[in-house]
This record gives structure tokens, C-alpha cells and sequence, in this order.
């Protein structure tokens, strides 16, 4: 248990720092300027709509299967580590697996539109975690490092990344419908130094998404099954998955929530080795 602590990157800001995690619903940039605008806004919606309620389904229940975790033996070692074990995270232990049927396609859940201010709390209440304190084993464990609170150095801050992925799925889902949200902020300053692409928001949400899906590649085959009524093998999406158990993660990072402020200007020393 008696790791270093490495150090591999210096001044990167983490891509789920609180400013980013609070900055879902912003000042308007511009209003629509044209209705043809709009119009092409409304198609884009139309179309994206099937896709991300899909999405939707997939991303609330979980994606991580348990032959996924199984499958860890499969790896070649870690080209950077040696090693073939799971990395670590500090909610592992909570992590139990259940089966669940996904929604059958056609089927509203109250995540589904028409959105109003329940369905607006229903998703935020999926990532409203803040930022998570560990302790200073656990931090130790991590591959990579992260920082101490301030006057409570032995406690390190973390965020699971399933929560600024489901962040991220909001900000796109409401991105995706200015008439209720109206335009969400989309661009801010460049992120990279020297870089003088503005910061696009959805952008990098849809990215953020990708990474997260291909990362935990659900292999539920959903099946094609004999319509009677539409003369034609049909797919079905409420397949039966293996999926982690989501209360026991939300609890994990509600029960180690940082409720005092953390002053994440203020530099605390600590033993990083570098390599
Ligand atoms: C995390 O560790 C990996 C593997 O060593 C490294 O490639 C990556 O840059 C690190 N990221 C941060 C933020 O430390």
C-alpha cells in the first residue's frame, strides 16, 4: 500500500475542475439571429433526438459491464506501469453488479421530453455530487496524482469521471433545445496556451461522451426479433445488461462530498516523485 506518490503532468488543469463542472446553463452569447437559423437548429434536433435518447438510456443506467472488469486479464501489461491489474479507484469497493432491462424503444421515461423543471432536476440530480475528498493512501494509489485541501492535507480532492460524463450529457441534451435553455454558452478562452481556437463547450461534451462510451464498450447484443405487425425483423434495445449497481456510486460520492470550501488557489506542498 506503500506507493509514491507519481508525478506526470505538471499544470494541467484537470478537464472536470469546478468551473467547468458549474458551468451548465451561462449567459447567452447570441440570440438566434435568423429563423433559417433556427430551422436548421430544430432539424438537427430532430435527428439527434433518437441518437440521444439512446444515449440517455444508456448512460443512466451504466455502461460498464461486468465481463468488462473479468476481461482485465486479457490486457497486455501496461506499457508505462508493467502491470495487468485494474487500475485503482477509491470506489471500488462499492461496486456491485445487477442485471437490468434497458427501455424498450418508444417508451417515455420522465428523462424523456417534455422537459420542465422536474425533468431538468431529475438530470442534474445525476451529477450534483461537487468534488470528492479521499485520503492520502487512497490519493497514493491513484496513477495519477491529484491535490490536498488546504488545511485538511490528509484528504486529496478527486471526481469520478461517470459524473462530468453525465455533465457533459446534459449539456449537450440542453444545448439541444434553446427554446427552453436558451443558447448555452458554447465558447470560451482557448484552453491550450498559444491556441487561438476559442473553447467550444459541446464540442468538448460530445467528445468527453465518446471517450466514455468506447472506454466502457457495452457488449449487450441487442437483438432483432420478428414484428407481426410490421412484416419485418426489428431491433430491440431492452435487452437484459449487466450493469454497476448506480445508487452504491452516487452514495459513494454523496457520502464523501466536501461541504467546507476548498480553496483551490492555494498550493499545498506535498511529496510528489517525478518521473
Ligand atoms: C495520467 O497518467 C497517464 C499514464 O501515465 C498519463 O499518460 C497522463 O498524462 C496522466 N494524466 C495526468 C493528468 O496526470
Amino acid at each position: 500500500m506503500a506507493s509514491v506518490y507519481h508525478r506526470l503532468l505538471s499544470d494541467e488543469k484537470p478537464a472536470n475542475s469546478r468551473d467547468d463542472l458549474e458551468s451548465d446553463v451561462s449567459d447567452p452569447i447570441e440570440p438566434p439571429s435568423s429563423s433559417s437559423k433556427k430551422r436548421a437548429m430544430l432539424r438537427f434536433a430532430g435527428i439527434a433526438a433518437f441518437a440521444l435518447s439512446l444515449m440517455a438510456n444508456a448512460y443512466f443506467v451504466g455502461l460498464h459491464s461486468k465481463s468488462s472488469v473479468l476481461a482485465c486479464d486479457d490486457r497486455g501489461p501496461d506499457p508505462v506501469w508493467g502491470v495487468t491489474e485494474p487500475l485503482y479507484s477509491p470506489a471500488q469497493s462499492v461496486v456491485k453488479y445487477e442485471r437490468r432491462v434497458f427501455d424498450k424503444l418508444g417508451v417515455r421515461t420522465p428523462y424523456h421530453t417534455p422537459y420542465d423543471d422536474a425533468t431538468d432536476k431529475l438530470w442534474e440530480d445525476l451529477y450534483d455530487m461537487g468534488i470528492q475528498k479521499i485520503t492520502k493512501d487512497q490519493a497514493a494509489l491513484l496513477p495519477n496524482w491529484t491535490e490536498p485541501i488546504p488545511g485538511d492535507e490528509s484528504h486529496y480532492v478527486v471526481s469520478l469521471n461517470v459524473f462530468h460524463q453525465l455533465h457533459c450529457l446534459n449539456f449537450v441534451r440542453m444545448a439541444l433545445y434553446p427554446d427552453r435553455y436558451g443558447p448555452v454558452q458554447q465558447f470560451g478562452p482557448p484552453i491550450l496556451e498559444g491556441d487561438t481556437v476559442p473553447f467550444d463547450h459541446t464540442d468538448h461534451c460530445i467528445n468527453i461522451i465518446r471517450e466514455g462510451i468506447t472506454c466502457n464498450a457495452d457488449i449487450t447484443p441487442d437483438v432483432w426479433q420478428w414484428d407481426e405487425k410490421r412484416h419485418m425483423a426489428f431491433p430491440h434495445f431492452d435487452s437484459v445488461h449487466d450493469c454497476r449497481n448506480w445508487d452504491a456510486i452516487a452514495d459513494w460520492a454523496r457520502d464523501r462530498k466536501i461541504t467546507e470550501r476548498w480553496d483551490s488557489h492555494t498550493r499545498v506542498g506535498h511529496e510528489h516523485q517525478h518521473f
